[in-house]
């Protein structure tokens, strides 16, 4: 599908190397990039799926200077392709997020564009004996200028509807709270999916559709163009299409691609999961 605003192509998902299918797309052609990279976690991601495809992601680095040098030449490219009233998100955690922000993103995007440092709060994962849990990641969001787009007014509909969704099946936390229908704040607290969600696909590293929505609906209107330079599973495309938003994906990993296009095609009109 083409964007005729933008004069490309829409709706389509890249197999490839991001700064290569990056340094092909125009500047200032798209309103939103949701950026979800390797964390420098030290780790190699096993992929467990049906789909038959070879392995999962390698998230390990000769130093964390070749891993930010990595992560800048990309962000430099989604710099240039964002429109100047367009918005940034840069999903990481403890491992560079303090690297990330002061030597890749306040440099690019200039500290007065910096907006917020999300933090998506979650209840899984290990408990060390010698260290308190770490139950949550950073979510930088930049913009390009001062002025941009912002609609917490849809982000608050997204949680009452979420509230009256977990009330009416009578699951834990649907207590009403005052809380849930303020203007949102910096901390998302949505459950990490778990083995047993419906949306999972067992990508290792899947994000909620959930916690995606909150950024397309703060960050974009319907028709808005969304660029995710990693989409491992597909989670933002998913989130965007089920809201009426454009879309551009890539992903080095053929599985990635494939999971994607299948949960893609699966899509009804379902509500958000
Ligand atoms: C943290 S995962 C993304 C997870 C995704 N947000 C989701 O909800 O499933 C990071 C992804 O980056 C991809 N990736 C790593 N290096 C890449 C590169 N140079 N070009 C394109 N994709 C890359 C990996 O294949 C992996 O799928």
């Amino acid at each position: 599908m083409l964007n005729e605003t933008a004069n490309i192509m829409v709706n389509q998902l890249y197999l490839g190397d991001n700064l290569e299918v990056l340094r092909q797309l125009p500047s200032e052609c798209v309103d939103m990039i949701y950026f979800d990279p390797p964390f420098f976690s030290n780790k190699q991601y096993p992929m467990r799926t049906d789909l038959q495809q070879v392995s999962g992601f390698d998230d390990r680095w000769q130093s964390l200077d070749h891993y930010l040098q990595w992560l800048k030449d990309r962000t430099i490219e989604l710099y240039r392709i964002l429109k100047p009233t367009g918005t940034l998100y840069l999903h990481c955690d403890w491992h560079a997020n303090a690297y990330i922000r002061v030597q890749i993103l306040d440099p690019l995007f200039g500290g007065k564009n910096f907006r917020n440092e999300l933090i998506w709060h979650y209840e899984t994962g290990g408990i060390p004996q010698r260290d308190f849990a770490r139950k949550h990641d950073t979510i930088f969001r930049y913009t390009k200028s001062q002025d941009f787009y912002f609609n917490p007014e849809a982000v608050q509909e997204l949680r009452s509807e979420e509230v009256l969704r977990r009330l009416a099946t009578g699951q834990k936390n649907a207590t009403r709270s005052k809380g849930q229908w303020r203007h949102p704040s910096d901390v998302i607290q949505i459950p990490a999916l778990n083995a047993m969600a419906k949306e999972r696909v067992a990508y290792p590293t899947q994000k909620p559709e959930y916690l995606l929505a909150h950024l397309l609906l703060a960050s974009t209107k319907p028709n808005d163009l969304v660029l995710d330079p990693a989409i491992g599973s597909g989670t933002t495309l998913v989130a965007a299409h089920k809201l009426q938003r454009q879309y551009i994906g890539i992903d080095q990993n053929p599985t990635a691609i494939a999971l994607t296009q299948q949960r893609l095609a699966a899509l009804v009109d379902n509500p958000i999961n």
